[in-house]
């Protein structure tokens, strides 16, 4: 919290009478099903992802205090905090022209180096300056499910679903799915978010950074397909609500806000004092990814964040995400029917299958270069775009087929 904060802070993991944010206004549409569970999920999420702060914090003193004795215990614990700070700036990607994988395909790279200097800083920190035993190697992978099913009694929604995500340092991926309506993509990244009833998984394993998801956590966001706001809170206590669940005071978190008002493309002046029903469905959806990445999360997660607005705010808004996305380098998985945003916005993409949904195949495109109207004019763009539809459809009918 900044020395000028003497307002104080509210401490309450949901801050009292938020209530649950509500979901779509009359007159949007979703095609979530059972959307209805949404608004609620985000309120538990936030409260969990208040909880696992504490405890982080928690642990961030032990650490310290277990530094200046210099104990070989520190350097787990210190470590284990330096793994939530979040990624330095992106590069720009090498990669050329795309490759086309198998379902299993192995990542670019076969050991990333990943984020050393944390970890050294972490060690340097632990042995108080003098030499230690180095830390053990961070896990080279963000996100890995293996062989993950997930079954609601006689039906299957996924089935043996399998990939690996690398941790690439200071530059996350940027994932797109792809797949017909009900094949279980909101199950996989409500899966990584950690969110029932789709969470946990019924069969396989789902990690991140290496370690078993157990529920919700401040390292993961996540922007709904039904994007919600809590209808009695302005824009400017939407996007902060997050850090209000962190303790943050009053006073930091409306400047932050204010902050991120502005970079998802709102007015600070003419909108941060409107409630959600003054707004547009662009506008409140812009609130809602605000919301997210104030937090700065490792990963994440976006069912479908653009689905619902016009042409030009959704191109504007995929610009934003790449801006966004190269300054903070989380790892994003980004559900989209739209093959073009997926090309544009995807290093990899991943085609389901019809329920049960599984990867029937990995591609990787190459990184967005230009502004998304400007890219979907260039003839290699749209021949990806051509070539990724045709893909889609000689998949789907050999699935069909049973082949
Ligand atoms: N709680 C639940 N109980 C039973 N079935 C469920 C539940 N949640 C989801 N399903 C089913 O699991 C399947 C996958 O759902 P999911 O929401 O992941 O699909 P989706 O690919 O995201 O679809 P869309 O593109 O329409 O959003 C669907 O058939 C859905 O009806
Ligand atoms: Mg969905």
């Amino acid at each position: 919290m900044g020395a000028t904060d003497e307002e104080p802070s509210d401490d309450a993991a949901v801050p009292p009478g938020a209530g649950a944010p509500s979901g779509p206004h009359e007159g949007e549409t979703t095609s979530r099903p059972g959307g209805a569970g949404a608004p609620r999920d985000e309120a538990e999420a936030l409260a969990a992802l208040a909880a696992l702060e504490r405890e982080i914090s928690a642990e961030k003193k032990a650490a310290t205090r277990a530094a200046a004795d210099n104990t070989a215990a520190t350097a787990a614990a210190a470590d284990k905090t330096a793994a939530t700070a979040v990624a330095a700036e992106p590069g720009p990607d090498a990669a050329a022209r795309p490759e086309v994988a198998g379902p299993a395909a192995a990542p670019r790279t076969a050991s990333a180096p990943g984020k050393a200097p944390a970890g050294k800083a972490a060690e340097a920190r632990a042995s108080g300056g003098k030499a230690a035993t180095p830390a053990p190697a961070p896990h080279p992978y963000i996100v890995e499910f293996d062989k993950v099913t997930k079954s609601y009694g006689d039906f299957t929604a996924i089935r043996d679903v399998t990939f690996k995500i690398e941790d690439v340092p200071n530059r996350g991926e940027m994932v797109s799915i792809l797949g017909p309506s009900g094949c279980g993509k909101s199950t996989v990244i409500r899966l990584i978010a950690g969110l029932a009833p789709q969470f946990p998984a019924t069969r396989g394993t789902v990690l991140c950074a290496g370690e078993p998801i157990r529920g919700p956590g401040p390292d993961r966001g996540m922007v709904f397909q039904d994007y919600t706001s809590f209808d009695n809170r302005s824009v400017l206590d939407n996007v902060a609500f997050g850090l209000e669940c962190r303790g943050v005071g009053r006073r930091e978190r409306h400047d932050r806000a204010r902050h991120w008002i502005q970079k998802v493309g709102l007015s600070v002046k003419s909108d941060a004092d409107k409630l959600p029903h003054e707004l547009s469905g662009g506008m409140r959806q812009r609130v809602a990814i605000a919301r997210t990445l104030i937090l700065e999360p490792r990963v994440i997660l976006m069912d479908e964040p653009f689905g619902a607005l016009d042409p030009p705010t959704r191109t504007r808004m995929q610009d934003n995400l790449v801006a966004l996305w190269r300054e903070q380098s989380p790892t994003v998985f980004f559900i989209t029917h739209s093959v073009e945003e997926a090309v544009y916005l995807g290093d990899t993409i991943f085609i389901f299958s019809g329920s049960p949904g599984t990867i029937l195949k990995e591609v990787r495109t190459p990184p967005p270069t230009k502004p998304s109207l400007e890219m979907q004019r260039d003839p290699e763009f749209r021949d990806m775009v051509f070539e990724i539809r045709a893909l889609i459809e000689k998949l789907e009918s050999s699935s069909r087929a049973g082949d």
